[in-house]
């Protein structure tokens, strides 16, 4: 996340996020499943301003969206943001008040997670303008109460592989910016319904050639194999995304992959000019739209 002052207010960049791996190792006791998966960050953002105000009584955070493009935003993905801030809040007390603006342009329900990159930027943000009172391991404590994916963005970093139900990291860096085209199916999937639908099976796949290659200089990343195992309940339960997925191969793109629970879908490109040709000739034609993205470092 790009953090900066701007007279009383922090504002926030949060980046959207890619799987290029994600194995499910089984389900747990507990409802969740047990992952191993591989995050890169990607240069699309939302924007978060948090300005302190003059605590009154009542409520003391306050939160206005503005989703662009138009579109109404899930009450969800707005608690997450009330839910980081208040959680925060709980553990220091003595915080003033704080009105926060959201600038949603990430799509949500896409496997994306902007929502839950928008709840690392609250907890950073506000735990820098209440003068830093919680220690980064206390800020990742609550990152993982809110979401398996918010430390992923917490940690702030270009690549990760994420294990546990996804709130363990290890950050990797990333050699080379990766150019890639992203393409959102119509309609969005629920995360808990994609990983109901999940039948464990097969035999793991390991993490470590996609890993050895992302940290190899000079790797053939367009040529690098992703893999996602809730690509198959996703594809039952939102046909578009084996349409999109194909697609994309005929595109000439080898690397081609779902993210987090979809329903996005992207390639990886040879090249940032080639990701912007093919998402202009992909949307010449009828259908979802597709845009280039790059990965950041
Ligand atoms: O942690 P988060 O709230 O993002 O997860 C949303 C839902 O996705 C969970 O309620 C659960 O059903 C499913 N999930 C899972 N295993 C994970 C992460 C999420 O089953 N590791």
């Amino acid at each position: 996340m790009r953090m900066r002052r701007q007279g009383p207010s922090l504002v926030v960049d949060a980046p959207a996020k890619l799987n290029l791996f994600l194995e499910v190792l089984g389900r747990r006791s507990d409802g969740y499943h047990e992952l191993e998966t591989v995050m890169v960050s990607i240069d699309w953002f939302d924007t978060l301003r948090f300005t302190p105000v003059e605590a009154s009584a009542g409520e003391t955070l306050s939160i206005r969206t503005t989703v662009q493009g138009g579109g109404a935003l899930s009450a969800d993905e707005n608690n997450l943001v009330l839910r980081a801030a208040r959680r925060l809040r709980q553990a220091v007390p003595a915080a003033g008040g704080v009105r926060m603006e959201l600038i949603k342009r990430i799509p949500w329900q896409a496997g994306l997670g902007g929502g839950s990159s928008d709840a690392a930027a609250t907890l950073a943000a506000l735990n820098r303008l209440w003068g830093d009172p919680l220690t980064a391991e206390e800020l990742h404590r609550l990152a993982a109460e809110l979401g398996s994916d918010v430390n992923f963005f917490l940690a702030s970093t270009p690549l990760a592989v994420c294990r546990g139900r996804g709130e363990r990291i290890e950050p990797l860096p990333l050699r080379r910016r990766l150019p890639c085209v992203v393409v959102l199916p119509p309609g969005g999937l629920s995360t808990a319904a994609v990983f109901q639908r999940w039948t464990p099976g097969r035999t793991p796949q390991s993490v470590r050639p996609l890993v050895e290659e992302l940290a190899a200089r000079g790797g053939r990343l367009s040529q690098v194999r992703l893999y996602n195992a809730l690509e198959a309940p996703a594809s039952e339960l939102h046909p578009g995304v084996r349409e999109v997925l194909q697609r994309l191969r005929n595109y000439g793109l080898a690397a081609v992959g779902m993210s987090g629970s979809g329903s996005a879908c992207f390639g990886i490109a040879e090249s940032h000019r080639r990701a912007r040709r093919i998402a202009r000739q992909w949307n010449a034609e009828q259908g979802p739209r597709a845009q280039a993205a790059s990965t950041v470092l």
